[in-house]
Parts: structure tokens; C-alpha cells; sequence
């Protein structure tokens, strides 16, 4: 039963070789004895501390050669190494580095890399980072230096990427308290080859242990690192100090080959809350749409047996439920501009996330491609323009507006232009806070390149196509009810010239209680992954289980769609026909819910003290909350539509 568990939690989370294959950026590189290997630095990110109720304390990344930390550079400056467009929008900052690494050379040598001198100004900034876990990030042959850990509920060994830049008494798991932050000085580096054949090697894991190694930092070096013979190198706030940087790299053959190196990096803590999870979710999907597949079924069928069996002859004419409203729910929503564009939106960003899920359960997405996850998202992003350009004209059409150009317009624009005024002013935040982490200018106008370029102009073509369908489309409904008005050819039923009187609705069906409510599931069937993403998104944690994701993702939408049709089933028969904007608000709904949950991650997961980080994170929760409102609000309109247009096509109207 484990067994079979585990395996196929390695079948979801995509972690197992046979599933993930490489794109031509991460075939495999071989060395010769004696070869360079390069060691790239990265920006420095702040560090979950092991224990579990460890508090994120910063959002903010620093460049490795930020003046202040004093770290060796190579001669002639560091260069910038190049990445892609989402490993830069995720914080990725890569250098080369001075280190001297040659397969199979200098096996436990203790080597000296640099010894600089650090003003007190600088040690106080570099002691404060240290107070706030910040850890390195190297990459060796596209591998991120790890330290070895392990986890605690079943006892398997694991990579933990990044490794501390020092140690303070605060980190309640070490062996070793220290009084004030001492920063670690020496890299223990441990490099594991596998002998891929006569003379050929490949690197299949780096694991770096730091080291404080206090004492005078001048002669010959000796790299000791047993704890009693050592202390501590404490960083002085009153006087510039000497530090030296010393490294040992040593070499340990691996049978690991090096199509499943990246397996120890992907562990996945206690598999069985995402199968708990998911199970969790299957079951309410499945009980819901059972619910919502019987009451529908009955009521409606029985519905419309009895609509449909009234004779017209007859003087009695009893008419009740939903049928009451025929010549209102087809009305012109107010706002009918606001709703298509962001139904647009929406539909363009589900396509986008159904497409990026879909690369990635290919396997395309594998870590050793830094940043592809964020890549194909801004690149189907661009290219779904259309999409969204197509569903919100139209819808716009269909609803009976008219501003046509205004509409494509603002589906292009809108939220775009919303997004990056986020961005720019989370942007300069982090410049004030001299972090590397802001997004670079040239990244920037690449990004507005491709809305200008790409998404703008298909988002047109959508349009175009979507008013055209939207008017004249091939619909069934079309040629049963030939009347005059634009209303009465695309739907149905036909709208009646006075609007009916509503009579007072039941609470659970007013606008905001029913959001609140019809989010409930959703956010349930989704809750437990949402921890994961949250954390791999602000606590750098490596996040790779997309089969899980991609079925809860199904989950989600089926859900979304089914409370949704069920809510606007309920306000037809209590004779509330204003269902347009409700099943957004209630397919949406589960965005307040995230919200809350986000506030909640903040308080119980989070420490920020600095003002940037707060920023940063409120403006991420932000945009994570709107996005979600967009799409699945947009599911949970369309699936109403969708329904509406099937129950009263079902009715014989007089
Ligand atoms: C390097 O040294 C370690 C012990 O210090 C040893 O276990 C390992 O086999 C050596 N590797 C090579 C390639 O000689
Ligand atoms: C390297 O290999 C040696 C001998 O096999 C072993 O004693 C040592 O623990 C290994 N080091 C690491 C860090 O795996």
C-alpha cells in the first residue's frame, strides 16, 4: 500500500524521470577529468528555518554582489549570465563567481578563495540579513547547492536548496547557540559525480555545508571544521574587520545517473496530505455534482412537463418558478461593458492556466529549465489575447451592447495596464529597499513588447471574429423564434418591454451572502495545495507536484461551474432574473475566501518587519486574488449562461 502510494505520488508530482523529459537547454554535460565547472552565484532569498513553525522574516532578494555583503568577486567584475524572461520576473539573478572547481581536481584541498575587509556599517547590514535567514543560492551545472536535511516525519533524506549565510541563536534546531549572528566564512562544498563512462563524468548533486570560522584570518588556512576547535566568526559594528573565504571541494561518487538528479530536490513533504487533499476534494466535487445533477434533474424535467402540458386553450393560466421570468433573464445586465471585458479576461487566463498545466504534466517544465513555468505562462498568456479579444466581444454582443471598438479596446487594455500599475509600484518599493529583486527595465519593455505585440493585436482579431458570431452566429435557437429585436434572435425566449417587479429574495441569494457562500467549496476543494503554492511562492520552497495542482485545478472549475449554475437556479425560481453579475460575484467567490486565507498566511506564517516586504506581499496577494476572481468568476458566469440558455429553450413560451 506505501508502496504503490509513493509511486504514484512520484507519478503525480512529475519528479520521476521516466515522465520528464528535457528540453534541448538541459541535456546532459559532460566533463572530462580536469575540466572547469562553472559555479554561478544567485541572489540571495530569504530562508524558512527548519523547524515547522518557523516565520518567513523578509520578501526581499539581494544581488550576491550587492556592495554591502563584501563577497569575493572574479577578476574583472562579475558577469551577468543570461536567463530567461521568468526566471528574471521570479527574482533569479545570476553571476559568475570566482571559484575554481575541476571535476576530479583538488579533492579536499582547503583553498583560499579572498579575504576583504568589511566596515562596520556593513557588518551591521550584513548581521541583520543573517538575523533574518537569508540564504545563498549557487547553481553548479544548473543544480542548486543544497544542505542535506531530513524529514523528520518519515526519515528520508532530502535537498534543501540554498544554505544559511550565517548562523544566529534564533534557529531553535541547531546543535551549536550562538549569542549574536556569526557569519559563515567557509564552504564545505560537496560535489557528487556519476562516472557516466571511461573519462566522462557528469554532476548529479551539490551539497554545500557553511561554516563559521572565526580566529585570526591571516596564514595558512586549515579549513578546521570540528566545533570545538573552532569559534565563531562574529561580524565587529565598530571597527573594519578582515574576513578570509575559504572553500574545500570534495568529490563523491554517486550512482545516481544524472536523468534523476533532480529527485532529491522535489521532495515532497508527507505525501499523504495531498492524496488527503485530494480525496477531500474528489469527494465534494463528486457529492455536489450528484446533488446538483438530481435536484436540476428533477425539478426541472418535472418543471417542464408541467409548463409544457398547460394547455394555451386553457383560461387558467398558472405559471410559477422560473418560467415566470422568461422575459427577464435575457435582459441587458447593468454594465454589460464591464462584465464582457472581464468574462475576457477570465477566458484567456483559464486557457492560459489550462495550457501551462498541460506543459507542465508533460514534463516540459522541469526545474532544470529555471523560470520556463513563468515563461510559458507570459507567452500563452500573449498568444491567448485572442481568446479573451473573441468570448468578450462576443459576449458584449450578445448582451446587447453596442460600443463595439470600446469594448476590444478595453479587453485589451484594462487589466494589463491594472497589473503593471501593481508591479510599478511594487518595483519601486523594492528599489527603495536596494533589492535585486525588482524586474529590470529591458524585462519590462520585453514584457510590454509582447502585450503591444502579440496579445494586443490577436486580443483585435478576437474581436473581430467574436462580433461577428456574436450577431449573426449559427445559433438553434435561431430560427424558432424569428423576432424583430437583437435580443429575441440570439436567445431563446424573448424579453418582455417592462421589467417585472422582484419580489423580496431569501438572504442566501442576495448578492454578497451567496458569494461568500458559493466560494466555500471551491476554496475547500483547493485549500490544502494552496498552502504548497503559497509557500514555494514566497519561501523560495521548490514546488514541482503539478499533477496534484492539475487535478485540483479540475476540481475547482467543476466545482465553481456547478455551485454556480445551482445559485442561479435558485435565484430564477425565487424570481430574482438579475443573474448575470451574481454568478460572476459567486463564481468568484472563493477569491474572498483566498483573500482571507492570504491575511491569514501573513499573520500565522509571516513575520515581515520591514515596510517594503509588506508592501510586496499585499501587492502580490493582490494580483493572486484578482486573477482568481477573473477566471473563475468568468467559469462560473459562462457555466450559468450556459445553463440559463438550456432551461429556457427546454419551455414552450406562448
Ligand atoms: C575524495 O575524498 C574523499 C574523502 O576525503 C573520498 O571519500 C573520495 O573518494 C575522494 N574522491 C576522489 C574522486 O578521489
Ligand atoms: C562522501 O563519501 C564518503 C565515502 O563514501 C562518505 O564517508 C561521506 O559521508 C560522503 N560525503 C557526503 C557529503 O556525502
Amino acid at each position: 500500500m506505501h508502496l504503490s502510494l509513493s509511486s504514484a505520488t512520484t507519478l503525480l508530482s512529475l519528479s520521476s524521470s521516466a515522465l520528464a523529459f528535457y528540453l534541448p537547454g538541459a541535456a546532459p554535460r559532460n566533463y572530462a577529468r580536469g575540466e572547469k565547472i562553472d559555479l554561478f552565484v544567485n541572489a540571495l532569498t530569504p530562508m524558512l528555518a527548519g523547524n515547522d513553525n518557523a516565520k518567513l522574516k523578509s520578501l526581499i532578494n539581494y544581488d550576491y554582489y550587492n556592495p554591502r555583503f563584501h563577497f569575493c568577486q572574479p577578476e574583472g567584475g562579475p558577469q551577468k549570465q543570461p536567463e530567461s524572461l521568468g526566471s528574471i520576473l521570479f527574482g533569479d539573478r545570476i553571476f559568475d563567481s570566482p571559484y575554481d572547481i575541476r571535476m576530479l581536481e583538488n579533492n579536499g584541498t582547503c583553498q583560499t578563495l579572498c579575504t576583504v575587509d568589511v566596515p562596520p556599517e556593513d557588518a551591521k547590514f550584513i548581521n541583520d540579513r543573517i538575523i533574518e535567514d537569508y540564504a545563498l543560492n549557487w547553481l553548479v551545472d544548473g543544480l542548486p547547492a543544497a544542505e542535506m536535511k531530513m524529514d523528520t516525519r518519515n526519515g528520508d533524506m532530502f535537498f534543501d536548496m540554498g544554505f544559511n549565510l550565517g548562523n544566529d541563536n534564533d534557529n531553535d534546531n541547531d546543535e551549536e547557540p550562538f549569542d549574536t549572528p556569526a557569519l559563515n566564512n567557509h564552504y564545505e562544498i560537496v560535489l557528487r559525480y556519476h562516472r557516466f563512462s571511461e573519462g566522462v563524468y557528469r554532476v548529479v548533486g551539490v551539497l554545500v555545508w557553511p561554516y563559521s570560522i572565526g580566529g585570526p584570518q591571516d596564514g595558512v588556512p586549515t579549513c578546521e571544521t570540528d566545533e570545538d576547535k573552532i569559534k565563531s566568526l562574529v561580524l565587529d559594528e565598530k571597527t573594519t574587520q578582515s574576513i578570509r573565504y575559504t572553500y574545500r571541494v570534495t568529490w563523491n561518487e554517486s550512482a545516481t545517473p544524472w536523468a534523476t538528479r533532480w529527485d532529491n530536490y522535489l521532495h515532497i513533504f508527507d505525501p499523504r496530505i495531498h492524496w488527503f487533499s485530494l480525496i477531500n476534494s474528489v469527494v465534494i466535487v463528486i457529492f455536489l455534482c450528484a446533488m446538483v445533477g438530481l435536484i436540476l434533474y428533477r425539478s426541472v424535467s418535472r418543471d417542464i412537463s408541467r409548463y409544457n402540458a398547460i394547455d394555451v386553450s386553457e383560461d387558467v393560466q398558472e405559471d410559477w418558478g422560473w418560467k415566470l421570468v422568461h422575459g427577464e433573464v435575457f435582459r441587458t445586465p447593468k454594465n454589460p461593458m464591464l462584465l464582457a471585458v472581464m468574462a475576457g479576461n477570465g477566458s484567456q487566463l483559464c486557457a492560459m492556466v489550462a495550457i501551462t498545466l498541460i506543459f507542465a504534466l508533460l514534463g516540459f517544465l522541469s526545474p532544470s529549465n529555471r523560470g520556463s513555468l513563468a515563461t510559458v505562462m507570459m507567452v500563452c498568456w500573449s498568444f491567448f489575447g485572442g481568446v479573451g479579444g473573441y468570448i468578450s466581444s462576443r459576449l458584449y454582443s450578445s448582451l446587447g451592447g453596442t460600443s463595439k471598438r470600446k469594448n476590444s479596446f478595453f479587453t485589451a487594455t484594462i487589466l494589463p495596464t491594472s497589473i503593471f500599475a501593481v508591479v510599478f509600484i511594487l518595483n519601486f518599493l523594492l528599489i527603495m529597499a536596494g533589492s535585486s529583486g525588482a524586474v529590470p527595465f529591458g524585462t519590462l519593455l520585453l514584457i510590454i513588447l509582447m502585450w503591444f505585440g502579440i496579445s494586443a493585436p490577436l486580443s483585435a482579431v478576437g474581436a473581430y471574429y467574436g462580433t461577428k458570431h456574436g450577431v449573426s452566429g449559427p445559433h438553434h435557437f435561431y430560427t424558432h423564434f424569428p423576432h424583430s429585436t437583437l435580443q429575441a434572435v440570439r436567445h431563446p425566449v424573448r424579453v418582455n418591454q417592462i421589467p417585472r417587479q422582484i419580489p423580496p429574495s431569501p438572504k442566501y441569494i442576495r448578492p454578497w451572502t451567496a458569494a461568500l457562500l458559493g466560494g466555500i467549496l471551491p476554496f475547500g476543494a483547493a485549500f490544502v495545495e494552496l498552502y504548497f503554492i503559497m509557500s514555494s511562492l514566497f519561501a523560495s520552497r521548490a514546488y514541482y507536484a503539478f499533477g496534484f495542482i492539475a487535478l485540483t485545478v479540475g476540481v475547482m472549475a467543476l466545482t465553481t461551474a456547478t455551485v454556480s449554475i445551482l445559485f442561479t437556479y435558485f435565484m430564477l425560481c425565487a424570481e430574482e432574473y438579475r443573474w448575470h453579475w451574481r454568478s460572476f460575484l459567486i463564481g468568484g467567490g472563493n477569491a474572498f475566501w483566498l483573500l482571507a486565507y492570504g491575511l491569514f498566511y501573513w499573520v500565522s506564517r509571516l513575520s515581515l518587519d520591514s515596510f517594503s516586504s509588506v508592501g510586496l506581499y499585499l501587492g502580490y496577494l493582490f494580483i493572486l486574488t484578482l486573477l482568481d476572481f477573473l477566471a473563475t468568476g468568468t467559469i462560473g458566469f459562462l457555466a450559468s449562461y450556459w445553463a440559463v440558455r438550456k432551461l429556457y429553450s427546454a419551455i414552450r413560451i406562448d
